[in-house]
């Protein structure tokens, strides 16, 4: 059992006056919530009459068991309620929040470690161990608060699992799993890039299969999504992830100190600043251009874009640490870079998927999320890609392309709803630092060598 402050005492856990089991008398009416087994929740809007009001107005636990079995109760959308707790601390950020099983997200809080670790020039495990156990609690008990759901009320705690570091993952499961014991609630373990990938049905009616391209600082795959736990892995980085690679390269030119990108992080940093540079006074050539797969690099593009930079801070004179005055220059040619990289690999995926029939024919849908999603360059150079091929491209909002509380409890809801993955004891549960996606076909991809047409991108 680790040090973390424990979800016990200060009253974490006492449901909050007059909302667990009881009644709310609104004039006539009487909204009763009733926890039944396995912790799914009826909410009943009953109709009483002010002469009659007297039979209900204070009904006992059993006495509203037997009331709704005296209907012939169909739990239907209007009156069942799944509620989701969801917990992510998979990386560098603390995250929680309560979401039914509509998509309505009823509180949610998050604490970033963005700050800290932009100071240390990186993610340093230990650090975000200890940020996560500092804000465990507080960040849970904001969610809850803010969705003025009591912890009884919960359906089920969802939270990551894996993959991600080991040292953040184990914070929140060991968190999770004392509160998943003290409350006797259904746990699900989540996969933290299948949340990323389900996120989208929270948003919008997108209905499986989808093609779905995650792009972040930890994570860059194309997955083929057929169910919500079924996923067929079309490809994925062979080095390091898109977001990493940015974020190197911004550290590299010192970006930190740029005046107007001090606070953001590498690939938003990038991002502001190649509006402001000319693509191209550089020309960094998308890596893999030969191989006709859907896999990605991004450590040979960074070893270029470095030893580039080396050069250019000789010719201008400077020291590794100052500003190069063609940093707007680099950004805008190494996003453009990646911009093309992804696009073609994504293309190549749209193009095999429907070769195979794996897409709705009618309406094929690209997701696209992960924080190197909500990169506006990237999205135009995935927009040229779908309108060639009459794809529908879709992004969840920003604040849910990162990492965050919400996917992982809309995913506990979906599977809930699909009734796959839910734990009733919490032996042997463990967290896995590294764990594939689905089933992976990419070198079956490779092996269909498919050629993609080229495209222009002027962007
Ligand atoms: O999904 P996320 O919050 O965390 C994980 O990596 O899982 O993504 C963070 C990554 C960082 O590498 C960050 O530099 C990158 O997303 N990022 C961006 C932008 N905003 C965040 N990359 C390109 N353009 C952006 N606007
Ligand atoms: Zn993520």
């Amino acid at each position: 059992m680790t040090s973390l402050p424990g979800p016990t005492g200060s009253g974490f856990l006492a449901p909050r006056k007059g909302r667990s089991i009881g009644s709310a008398a609104e004039s006539r009416r009487v909204l009763v919530t009733v926890v039944h087994e396995e912790g799914i929740i009826y909410t009943v809007n009953m109709l009483i009459l002010n002469k009659t009001a007297g039979v209900f107005s204070k009904p006992s636990k059993r006495n509203m068991y037997e009331f709704l079995r005296s209907f012939n109760f169909h739990p239907g959308k209007l009156f069942l309620h799944k509620l989701v707790l969801g917990i992510e601390t998979s990386c560098d950020d603390t995250a929680a929040a309560v979401v039914d099983e509509t998509g309505n997200v009823l509180g949610e809080a998050i604490h970033s470690q963005t700050e800290v670790h932009l100071k240390t020039g990186g993610i340093i495990p230990p650090v975000a161990q200890q940020l996560h156990r500092e804000n465990i609690q507080r960040i849970v008990q904001e969610a809850l608060s803010a969705s003025k759901v009591s912890p009884s009320e919960l359906s089920a705690i969802a939270t990551t699992i894996k993959p991600g570091l080991a040292l953040s993952l184990g914070v929140g499961l060991s968190f999770s799993l004392q509160l998943v014991d003290q409350l006797k609630k259904p746990f699900i373990p989540i996969h933290h890039m299948e949340a990323h990938a389900l996120t989208i049905r929270l948003t919008n009616k997108v209905e499986f299969p989808f093609l779905v391209l995650l792009i972040s600082g930890g994570h860059c795959l194309l997955a083929l999504v057929r169910g919500v736990s079924d996923f067929l892995l079309l490809g994925k980085s062979l080095d390091i992830a898109p977001g990493d690679m940015l974020d190197k390269v911004a550290r590299r030119l010192s970006l930190i100190k740029h005046p107007e990108c001090s606070t953001m992080s590498g690939g938003k940093a990038i991002e502001h600043l190649a509006k402001q540079g000319n693509k191209l006074h550089f020309d960094f050539k998308p890596p893999m251009q030969h191989a006709k797969n859907c896999d990605f690099s991004f450590s040979g593009l960074h070893h270029i874009i470095d030893k580039m930079i080396m050069q250019k801070e000789k010719e201008e004179g400077i020291e590794k640490g100052q500003i190069l005055s063609s940093a707007a220059d680099i950004a805008a040619a190494v996003q453009h870079t990646v911009a093309c990289h992804i696009a073609k690999r994504t293309h190549r995926a749209i193009l095999f998927c429907k070769q195979r029939d794996l897409l709705c024919q009618s309406n094929a849908v690209l997701v696209v999320s992960g924080g190197v999603a909500s990169n506006l360059h990237i999205r135009k150079a995935l927009e040229i890609v779908t309108d060639a091929t009459q794809c529908t491209l879709l992004c969840p909002p920003p604040r849910l392309c990162t990492d965050n509380g919400v996917m992982i409890a809309w995913n506990g809801v979906e599977r809930l709803r699909a009734g796959l993955g839910i734990l009733h004891s919490t032996e042997g549960i463990r967290y896995e630092p590294k764990c594939p996606l689905g089933a992976d076909i990419s070198k079956e991809v490779g092996e269909a060598a498919i050629k993609v047409p080229r495209l222009k991108m002027n962007i």
